[in-house]
């Protein structure tokens, strides 16, 4: 049902500021900015290879989204899986009497989109979307990898994305860590107190075609970063507030 993760919704300030990060020190191209007027909210999406990065800037109070960022300031807000039929698929999780917001599709930045409560996710907020202009074709020098998503209970977590969304599992050798492939992409499911106790989206590691360069525009626009072998991570306070692995690595 699901073919891949068509983008991470993150929650700014203002999409003016966040565009000094995303756009002008990552490299990202800008595909659009829009007002969605009926959500409050200003929209950008910019490309990350295949997918996309979407920034959702409130610009009415009141708004799911201006609450979010009342409580809890910039970051990761939403995960969008595109697949095939979106009006198929809402239909067929309503019949199996999964919680939805959208129990119809509408038009969205994505094409058709619909969001699911995130009370069938575990707390993750997940949109399904089916492109109505097929996929944008701009070059990115970032492609989205990973999703990590914090859980008390990371094996009933991934049994839920599981049932919903038929992701496949990676074999992680034991552990207490899940892994579900989404098209190239994956959902890690991580213990909580692994990530500060933290649950729902709590990381997003991205695979730089050239991290040498990535690495040099980071430094020189002063963001926080940790090096490591083969691996950068970018701080929240540089990033929007999103843990942020930029690796070498497929
Ligand atoms: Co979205």
């Amino acid at each position: 049902m699901v073919r891949r993760i068509h983008h991470v919704g993150i929650v700014v300030e203002e999409l003016t500021r966040a565009y000094g990060f995303y756009r002008d020190t990552l490299g990202l191209p800008l595909l659009k900015e829009v007002e969605i007027k009926d959500q409050g909210v200003r929209v950008a999406l910019l490309a990350a290879r295949e997918g996309e990065i979407e920034l959702l800037e409130p610009v009415q109070a009141g708004t799911g989204v201006a609450r979010f960022l009342e409580k809890r300031g910039e970051g990761l807000h939403h995960l969008c899986f595109e697949t095939e039929d979106v009006d198929a698929s809402l239909r067929s999780l309503k019949a199996s009497g999964v919680a939805l917001i959208d129990e119809t599709p509408r038009d969205g930045l994505a094409g058709r989109i619909g969001f699911l409560h995130p009370r069938a996710c575990a707390g993750v907020l997940v949109e399904l979307a089916t492109p109505v202009n097929g996929s944008h074709s701009a070059t990115s020098p970032l492609r989205l990898k990973r999703v990590v998503i914090g859980s008390h209970d990371p094996k009933e977590t991934a049994q839920i994305f599981q049932r919903l969304f038929a992701l496949p599992e990676q074999g992680m050798n034991g552990g207490p860590r899940t892994m579900l492939s989404v098209g190239r992409g994956a959902l890690l499911l991580v213990p909580a107190d692994e990530v500060g106790g933290m649950e729902g989206m709590v990381a997003l590691s991205v695979v730089a075609e050239d991290l040498t360069a990535v690495g040099e525009r980071l430094r020189n626009a002063g963001a926080a970063i940790l090096s490591g072998a083969g691996e950068l991570t970018v701080e929240p306070r540089s990033s929007h507030g999103v843990h942020l692995h930029i690796s070498r690595f497929e």
